[in-house]
């Protein structure tokens, strides 16, 4: 049975949830939020140590300010709401991607929570805000290169965000979208990946157990047979 200590999450489909259902694309946003909570909560249960979430990417610019606005406001505000709850677990919160350009105000909360957590060892939940796995790799690179030090995979794995972390054994992306979209490309060259159809905020505890379940049967072979 293989281990699973890494899932990372493309939450994928919230805008279309929430025109589906609410009329706007913001309830989306906000109803996705649950599924974060589930997910969470599953991981910890199940003892997985690690959880990545793409919660904004370096493309995600491109939207209208209000929903940005809209994106980075609910995050606050659940960063507010559930500091403590995620103290009392044990969560480590890590925040993962190009923080020094977001807003003042967000980079401070960021900041606060990371510190808030950093003695959480039951499972660390990594936040990809401002990520894109392209602008890591070049800024990896460029790092291993001013150290002057040679350019391995080790040393090039050092200077990722992901120092430290093992390699994603899962990752699922909701929203019936077949593609990566900018998201650890380094990481996951021996990921094992999910498409769900479903949408993030109809993503369920049984949806997330089913893979669990088929990833466990898999047979991983890394290159060898
Ligand atoms: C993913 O849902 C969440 C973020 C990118 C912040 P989307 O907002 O991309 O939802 P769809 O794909 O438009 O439905
Ligand atoms: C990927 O979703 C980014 C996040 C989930 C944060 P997108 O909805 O932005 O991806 P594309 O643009 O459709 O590929
Ligand atoms: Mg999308």
């Amino acid at each position: 049975m293989n281990p699973v200590k890494h899932v990372a999450i493309i939450m994928d489909g919230n805008g279309r949830w929430g025109i589906k259902h609410k009329g706007s694309r913001n309830a989306g946003h906000r109803a996705g939020l649950n599924t974060v909570e589930m997910v969470i909560n599953e991981c910890f249960k199940n003892n997985i140590k690690y959880i990545t979430l793409y919660t904004f990417s370096t493309e995600n610019w491109k939207r209208p300010k209000k929903e940005i606005n809209f994106l980075f406001n609910l995050l606050e505000t659940f960063l507010v709401k559930k500091i403590h709850n995620l103290i009392e677990k044990k969560i480590k919160l890590r925040f993962i991607g190009t923080i020094k350009t977001l807003p003042a105000k967000l980079k401070k909360l960021l900041k606060e929570s990371e510190l808030k957590t950093r003695d959480g060892n039951e499972l660390q939940v990594n936040i990809a805000l401002n990520y894109g796995s392209k602008n890591e790799i070049i800024n990896a690179i460029k790092l291993t290169v001013k150290n002057q030090i040679n350019i391995t995979k080790k040393n090039i794995e050092k200077n990722l965000y992901t120092n430290q972390i093992p390699d994603p054994d899962i990752l699922i992306r909701t929203g019936n979208t077949n593609r990566l979209s900018n998201f650890l490309l380094w990481q996951l060259a021996y990921t094992e990946i999910f498409f769900e159809k479903k949408l993030w905020p109809d993503f369920k505890n049984h949806d997330f157990k089913k893979i669990l379940k088929k990833f466990k049967s898999l047979k991983r072979n890394f290159g060898s047979i």
